[in-house]
């Protein structure tokens, strides 16, 4: 990816967008920025003339403009288009396919993948009608890039941060530097449902249950996998992490949020890793008020949680379903049992506990069983295991 066309609406973040063009031009890249009329009220358009080193376009009817149809040569020239910040109403415009000014009209004209980094007032995201957009917006192929939660400008707290430049950047190019030559391609076809991160059960309305997964793993195979070609569904629970651009990710909170989604996704995809570390148990009952700090003990009912790897496994029409098994002890015969009990194609172990990789690090090893064989994965960084994973999961899906 080499040309990148950068959309700035007009909101308070707009400030940040000059440097994430200064960041996209270290990587290497070529851009071009397409301002609204707003955006102009928050940063000069001279700013991003000085940073990109190319005109601001500003004006959709320009007659200055070689045949007056610069929205069609902006669409034509970009390998991507990257709005950012994207504004509650830019959103609102692209959703509903409006074009009254020269950047919802290129968005329209353009064939390219398209990006948005959303910023906003936390209210203005969460209130129904921009959520409704953003999910058209994904389901019409958009990649969404946070927003992320924290405090804002407005002097609230939320979600409602656009994702910072260099992280943005990064994910941009994530993609590419790993591996996005067609040749590496191997699951191009393939539809995998990856499930990530921990689940939280909550017994009151300001306490949960929960465990130290990162998430880590899950984001890694999201991203190897997306880079193997596939077309990727990421099931997550809380993290603090970015999703890969290119993901369609369903975001849940307990383990029956993620068994309901998993379930509703597997059938239509050929591989689901389950690398989430689901709740084994859930409180009985959520109580609808805080409970009090009165009785000396307290005790909290917990019951089974559905097993959501056993029940993809079990499905009449399964996808190629691979578990994680994290032990602190006989790794081998604890992976095994469950690779045979829950009728798995293959099983990833890895330790965890003191002086191990595991949860929350980004380095980790891996034993991998299926029925006739196995395989080490050494300590490497978490992204490096991802490719490695996939691959495996390619040969031996190939092999069945
Ligand atoms: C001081 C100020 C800050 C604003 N910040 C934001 C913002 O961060 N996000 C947003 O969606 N709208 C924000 N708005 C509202 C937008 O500027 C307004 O909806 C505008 O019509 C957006 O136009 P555009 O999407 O064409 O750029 C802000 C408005 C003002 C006056």
């Amino acid at each position: 990816m080499k040309r990148i066309l950068l959309g700035v609406s007009g909101g308070i973040a707009a400030y940040k967008s000059a440097e994430l063009v200064r960041l996209l031009r270290k990587q290497g890249a070529q851009v071009q920025v397409v301002m609204t009329k707003s955006a102009m009220q928050f940063i000069s358009p001279l700013t991003f003339q000085a940073l990109s080193g190319n005109p601001v376009h500003t004006e959709l009817l320009d007659a200055d403009v070689e045949n007056a149809m610069g929205h069609i040569s902006l669409a034509r020239w970009a390998d991507v288009l990257l709005i950012a910040p994207a504004t509650a109403n830019i959103l609102a415009k692209l959703a509903h396919g409006l074009a009254d000014d020269l950047l919802t009209t290129v968005y329209l004209a353009a064939t390219c993948p398209v990006v948005v980094a959303p910023a906003m007032n936390q209210a203005m995201w969460n209130k129904a009608v921009t959520q409704e957009n953003v999910e058209k917006l994904l389901r019409h192929g958009v990649k969404v890039m946070g927003p992320e939660q924290g405090d804002q400008a407005c002097g609230e707290t939320g979600y409602g941060r656009m994702t910072e430049p260099t992280a943005i950047c990064a994910q941009l190019f994530a993609q590419t530097e790993s591996g996005d030559s067609k040749d590496n391609h191997y699951l191009a076809g393939h539809k995998v449902l990856i499930s990530a991160g921990p689940t939280c059960e909550p017994f009151d309305p300001v306490r949960y249950l929960t465990n130290r997964s990162s998430g880590k793993m899950g984001y890694a195979l999201a991203q190897a996998a997306l880079n193997a070609g596939a077309e990727v569904t990421l099931v997550s629970g809380p993290v603090a992490l970015l999703a890969p651009v290119g993901v369609e990710l369903i975001k849940v909170t307990t383990a029956e949020q993620m068994y309901q989604a998993v379930m509703s996704k597997a059938v239509s995809h050929s591989i689901y890793i389950g690398a989430a570390a689901v709740a084994d148990y859930s409180p009985v009952v959520n109580q609808p008020e805080k409970i009090k700090k009165q009785a000396e003990q307290l005790t909290l009912v917990l019951q089974k949680n559905k097993d959501i790897l056993a029940a993809v496994a079990a499905l009449n029409d399964c996808p190629f379903t691979v578990g994680f098994a994290a032990e602190t002890h006989d790794l081998e015969t604890y992976a095994r049992d469950k690779l045979t009990r829950k009728n798995l194609d293959m099983i990833a172990a890895n330790w965890v506990g003191q002086e191990q990789g595991g949860f929350d690090s980004d380095q980790n090893a891996l034993h991998v069983f299926w029925a006739d064989g196995d395989k080490s994965l050494p300590m490497i960084d978490k992204t490096q295991l991802a490719e490695q994973l996939m691959a495996l999961i390619a040969e031996q899906l190939k092999a069945v």
